[in-house]
């Protein structure tokens, strides 16, 4: 099975309007020629609509970096898939390693926006990933299992037709130790097979499994080779839209 690659940048709390209608207006014209590979851009919420216009018509397409369980009503502070899609958003992060740590999320609530996110008709980058002290500890088969069978339970086929696995150790986001194409391609098998064994050999052979942490131009074309690869989830190279651009291009 072939997959087309999916690579997404995760543009975090950055940007405000100035500067991201600016990335996003340049890397339009970087990568209107490429069409082997899908492109998704998560800006903050406030730029969404900004930055959308700015993309009008090109092959990149929108997503938020989370949204909430509901649809409307009183909660304060959150916005729903249904929200995200009306300002053009076509894609979402749930359950960023930041989502995690640092605002408390579950597997099991993670599990509720997965769901609900796709039955809102949003396709879901769903991320997984140890830490370094649950790797050093032998633990990331047992944490990434885990994140797989309580994160996405209850999953239709159908669900997996929008649907993409980030994987992302915690040990890369940000701190420029990108993971070695080994260490990616062990991971991203060993989280196929999980796949398999939960849902169906056809799911796992289908679904596209990207991986984040520290991608840049130069390490782009080296991970996309191996062969579980199928694209990246990008923070801070992302936020240029040469460099963004350069990693599409190298992994072609
Ligand atoms: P990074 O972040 O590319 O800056 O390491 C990746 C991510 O958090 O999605």
């Amino acid at each position: 099975m072939s997959r087309k690659p999916l690579i997404a940048g995760n543009w975090k709390l950055n940007h405000l309007t100035g500067p991201a209608v600016e990335t996003a207006a340049a890397l339009k014209g970087m990568v209107a020629g490429v069409t082997g590979t899908e492109i998704v851009i998560c800006p903050v919420f406030t730029v969404l609509d900004a930055v959308g216009t700015a993309i009008a018509g090109s092959n990149i397409a929108l997503g938020g970096q989370n949204c909430y369980t509901k649809e409307s009503g009183a909660f304060t502070g959150e916005i729903s898939p249904q929200m995200l899609a009306d300002v053009g958003c076509t894609w979402v992060i749930i359950g960023h390693s930041e989502r995690r740590q640092y605002f408390g999320e579950t597997d099991a609530l993670l599990n509720e926006k997965a769901k609900f996110a796709r039955a809102s008709g949003l396709k879901v980058m769903f991320c997984i990933g140890e830490t370094l002290e649950e790797r050093n500890g032998g633990q990331m088969n047992a944490v990434l299992e885990r994140q797989v069978s309580k994160g996405l339970e209850g999953l239709s086929d159908a669900d997996f037709d929008g649907l993409a696995i980030a994987y992302e150790p915690v040990w890369a986001i940000g701190t420029g130790v990108v993971a070695s194409p080994e260490q990616a391609q062990e991971a991203h098998a060993f989280v196929r097979g999980l796949v398999k064994k939960q849902f169906s050999a056809a799911i796992a052979d289908a679904v596209r499994i990207q991986y984040g942490g520290s991608v840049k131009p130069d390490n782009a074309k080296e991970l996309m080779g191996k062969p579980d690869v199928d694209g990246f989830l990008v923070g801070g190279a992302a936020l240029k839209a040469d460099s963004f651009a350069a990693i599409v291009k190298n992994a072609l």
